[in-house]
């Protein structure tokens, strides 16, 4: 499995962050799907390319974008220096954050970098501590079994697909004990029509919005590319 360090991910994001800068914000267009007051606050932990925080602050989100490795968070801070988006260096274990500081945090690819329940656990526990609303944690869909293969291939030659796979069982056992905890799938076939640009990206937001929730969780969970598990931690 890939071993989360510093070192790993400064070493990984020379060599990858052009591409993923390039690749759509789509965790950030499923967020807005989610949650579309604007009013709220929004921390994205562990965000690499930051591309998804940088879109939910150009439309009008108050977003702070956060790693622990400092160089990312700088090279962040240079390519959207012209946006409304915040970047801070945060440790996801041990933030230094006050309790209930934001509304929504949320992380797309942060759990799987860990063999052990007990980091899940422990980063889980600093999340809720700092949430207010929602806590949100996007996982590789464990379900879909091509894009299993596909990772299985691509591991020796590129540990950043030597991941650890996450059960519905096991999302439910991390979270759950936190708040009602949702899923909703993240490339699935009717859900990404709804995102922006896509064939019914120009229905307005609250009918995407409907047909998201009420619809797309009941989609075959094998198609789906990632599952975003939600958290109510407090009150709306
Ligand atoms: C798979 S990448 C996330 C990619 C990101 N969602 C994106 O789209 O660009 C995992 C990220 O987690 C960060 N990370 C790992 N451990 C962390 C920790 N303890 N605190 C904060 N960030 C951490 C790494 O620096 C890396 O940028």
């Amino acid at each position: 499995m890939l071993r989360n360090s510093e070192d790993f991910w400064r070493e990984t994001w020379g060599e990858h962050m052009p591409l993923y800068r390039s690749r759509p914000p789509r965790q950030g267009m499923y967020l807005e799907l989610l949650f579309p007051e604007k009013s709220w606050t929004f921390l994205e932990l562990a965000a690499g390319s930051m591309r998804d925080a940088n879109y939910l602050a150009e439309r009008g989100y108050q977003v702070t974008g956060s790693d622990y490795v400092p160089e990312v968070v700088s090279s962040a801070r240079e390519a959207y220096r012209d946006s409304r988006l915040e970047t801070r260096v945060i440790d996801a274990f041990d933030t230094k954050v006050a309790d209930d500081t934001f509304d929504v945090s949320y992380h797309n690819g942060l759990l799987i970098c860990f063999s052990s329940d007990s980091d899940i656990e422990a980063l889980v526990r600093e999340q809720a501590r700092i949430t207010r609303k929602y806590m949100v944690a996007t996982v590789p869909c464990a379900y879909h079994e091509e894009q299993r293969r596909q990772f299985a291939e691509l591991a020796p030659q590129n540990p950043i697909y030597d991941i650890r796979w996450l059960t519905l069982d096991d999302i439910s056992r991390f979270l759950a004990p936190y708040g009602c905890t949702k899923v909703y799938p993240f490339g699935g076939r009717l859900d990404s029509r709804l995102l922006p640009g896509r064939s019914f990206g120009w229905l307005p937001l609250c009918v995407r919005r409907w047909v998201y929730r009420s619809l797309c969780p009941h989609q075959r969970l094998r198609r789906w590319k990632k599952i975003i598990a939600v958290t109510q931690v407090g009150d709306d």
